[in-house]
């Protein structure tokens, strides 16, 4: 039966024995799926797999610095990538969901085409990378088949078979026969930063759906610290690793409040905690009020912008675990 320790023994024989001499280029997302990935693929080429990680400015807080060094204690090749003005440049006034994916994952792929240019040009003269590494699971190749039914795609996840057919690179996927659970017990036999493997899932379009409404580099600031004060809370009340996934959304309103003898006219946050198993189904979860009590206080005693905190009890179906 299967174990952690036989699928990486496999696996990277099998990677050895597919790749040959051959260099991989690859684009981390500071996920447990791309990260589990690359590790794998480091045991198998060493130094020929070649690793970026974008800051698309969609991150969460000090996200891009943490994650940049702990690929780096992991002996990953990585280089970061500041790619934030382009995005907010093309983001600027857009405001539907579905056009800022669109976007986002257009963006995404200009990057990744100069970043692997960049990466080619400074490899040794006649040796190519052929190869694209994806952190690819086996629910992403369900989930993107089921939503693009013949009706409408619901939402479009540009990390599975988004790149252009121009970009000639094989596909190289070691985890596509695994579920999250098992990704998370491989990366834990392969000594995988424990920050990483124990993260929730995080969207490829980052804050970027977690805003709604049009996106700048304010409302990114003030989400940003609103979600690390809910983020920092659930880690020291341990209800983080009891919770599937859970963030911070900036609504597209403004409510009254008062303050002092002065009245305020500011935004609004939700915060959003749900259990599930794959995120296909998902039920919202019972945090304590005590514990929501301290997390919007201190949201609205520190985070200039915000007067309203509220919690989003709605499950899936019918409700999503994004708001766009
Ligand atoms: P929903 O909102 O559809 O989310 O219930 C299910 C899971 O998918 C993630 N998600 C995305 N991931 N690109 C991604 O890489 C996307 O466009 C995207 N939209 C949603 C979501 O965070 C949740 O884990």
């Amino acid at each position: 039966d299967w174990t952690s320790e036989s699928f990486v023994e496999t696996t990277v024989a099998q990677l050895k024995e597919q790749l040959g001499n051959d260099h991989v280029i690859m684009a981390l997302s500071g996920g447990v799926d791309s990260t589990v990935a690359a590790v794998l693929l480091h045991h198998a080429i060493g130094d020929r797999l070649h690793c970026f990680f974008v800051d698309h400015g969609l991150l969460r807080k000090n996200e891009f610095e943490q994650v940049l060094d702990s690929y780096k204690n992991m002996g990953l090749n990585v280089k970061g990538v500041n790619a934030k003005d382009l995005f907010y440049t093309k983001l600027k006034g857009v405001t539907e969901p579905e056009a800022k994916r669109k976007i986002i994952g257009a963006a995404f792929i200009d990057v990744f085409d100069k970043a692997s240019k960049d990466i080619q040009s400074e490899l040794p003269a006649g040796v190519e990378a052929k190869w694209l590494g994806q952190g690819t699971i086996y629910p992403d190749i369900i989930e993107s088949v089921s939503v693009k039914g013949p009706s409408a795609t619901i939402k479009s996840h540009h990390n599975v078979g988004g790149l252009p057919d121009y970009m000639k690179l094989q596909v190289v996927e070691p985890l596509k026969t695994l579920f999250k659970d098992e990704v998370r017990r491989v990366g834990k036999t392969l000594n995988v930063d424990p920050n990483i493997l124990n993260r929730h899932p995080f969207p490829g379009p980052g804050l970027g759906i977690r805003i709604l409404g049009d996106i700048t580099e304010e409302k990114v600031r003030i989400l940003q610290e609103a979600d690390d004060i809910y983020i920092r809370n659930l880690k020291e009340s341990g209800w983080y690793d009891k919770v599937w996934q859970a963030g911070t959304i900036f609504l597209p309103i403004q409510s009254v409040g008062v303050m002092g003898d002065e009245r305020t006219y500011e935004h609004v946050v939700a915060l959003r905690a749900v259990g599930s198993l794959d995120g296909m189904t998902a039920d919202w979860i019972h945090l304590p009020y005590e514990l929501l009590a301290k997390i919007s206080n201190e949201i609205i005693n520190h985070v200039k912008g915000i007067n309203r905190v509220v919690y989003d009890i709605s499950s899936k179906p019918p409700a999503t675990i994004e708001w766009e």
